[in-house]
């Protein structure tokens, strides 16, 4: 399909990973993609990997939580290619650490990039998203639900992003703005998973969390962020949808295996 030929996306984390394959996504179904992240090598990287897909592509070495730089970033998108109609917030900081072993700076370190960074990305996309159609996508985790060990940042982190996407679904709605948040599980490989699955054993434990019983994959979640940002999904607003094989219903997995169901 080409749903999005002469359309302008944003990705904020954009270079590698999830963000990535969902930058792909787009740009796979014909549109213009600008991606953003600190490093100028991922940047490079990531945006000639977007031109070989035959689009106009363009990238930004930008930390979220420089609110200066990502308005600047989205000034050029929009000089270039004109306003944006999907913006994408999925720049993320991770790593295990008990809550008793965690300094103050370190919780605060993921909670300024997936939370405050959201925000940024969101507030500063405002004035170039503003138009009936337009869509901001928030990517979140089933840590937002799902109260997980060794998690405390990132739950905390990604529990706020979900309030942004509903608050912000509400004061955008008149604009005709759609505003939702994908939840992905784990993801087979990506950095995320490296982090919190650094052995065979935790990563079998992260997948006997999953009632379908495997991880996902990037293109589980690449088919969720196309449909929502179509319009086959007009009018669906506020919604945090979960990609994650069932994981965030809870405890009941266990049972389930236990009784060989
Ligand atoms: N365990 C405990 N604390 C850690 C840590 C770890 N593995 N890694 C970093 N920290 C602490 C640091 O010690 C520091 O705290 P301190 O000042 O009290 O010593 C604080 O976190 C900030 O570290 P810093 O390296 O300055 O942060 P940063 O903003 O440069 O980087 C990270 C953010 C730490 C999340 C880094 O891993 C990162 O950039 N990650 C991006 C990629 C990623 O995580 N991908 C997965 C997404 S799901
Ligand atoms: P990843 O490959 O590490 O992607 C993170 C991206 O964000 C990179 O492009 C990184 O590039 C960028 N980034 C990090 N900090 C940034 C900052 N401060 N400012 C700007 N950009 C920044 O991780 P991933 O595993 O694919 O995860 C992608 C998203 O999916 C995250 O939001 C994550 O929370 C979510 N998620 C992942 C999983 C999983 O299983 N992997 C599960 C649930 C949710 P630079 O290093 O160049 O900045």
């Amino acid at each position: 399909m080409r749903r999005y030929v002469g359309k302008v996306v944003f990705v904020a984390g954009g270079t590698s990973g999830i963000n990535l394959g969902i930058a792909e996504a787009f740009a796979g179904e014909g549109a213009k993609v600008a991606v953003l992240s600190r490093r100028q090598d991922n940047v490079e990287t990531s945006v000639a990997r977007l031109r070989t897909i035959g689009v106009d592509a363009c990238g930004f070495a930008v930390d979220v939580r420089n609110y200066d730089g990502l308005s600047a970033s989205l000034e050029s998108t929009v000089a270039r290619w004109g306003p944006v109609d999907i913006v994408v917030s999925g720049a993320a900081g991770n790593f295990m650490s008990a809550a008793a072993d965690m300094s103050a700076n370190a919780f605060k370190s993921v909670v300024d990039i997936d939370l405050l960074g959201t925000f940024n990305v969101l507030r500063a996309a405002w004035p170039h998203l503003r138009k009936p159609g337009a869509v901001a996508l928030n990517i979140t985790a089933a840590q937002s639900w799902l109260p997980t060990p060794l998690q405390i940042h990132a739950c905390a982190a990604k529990a706020g992003i979900d309030q942004v996407t509903r608050t912000l679904a509400l004061e955008w709605s008149g604009a005709g703005v759609r505003v939702n948040a994908i939840a992905p599980g784990p993801i087979a490989n990506t950095e995320g998973m490296r982090r919190l699955a650094p052995t065979e054993a935790a990563l079998q434990a992260w997948t006997d969390c999953v009632p379908l019983r495997r991880l996902g994959t990037r293109e589980d979640i690449n088919r969720a962020a196309l449909w929502l940002c179509s319009d086959d999904a007009s009018y669906i607003t506020g919604v945090v949808l979960s990609v994650d094989g069932g994981m965030s219903l809870g405890g009941s997995s266990a049972i389930a295996r236990a009784m060989s169901l």
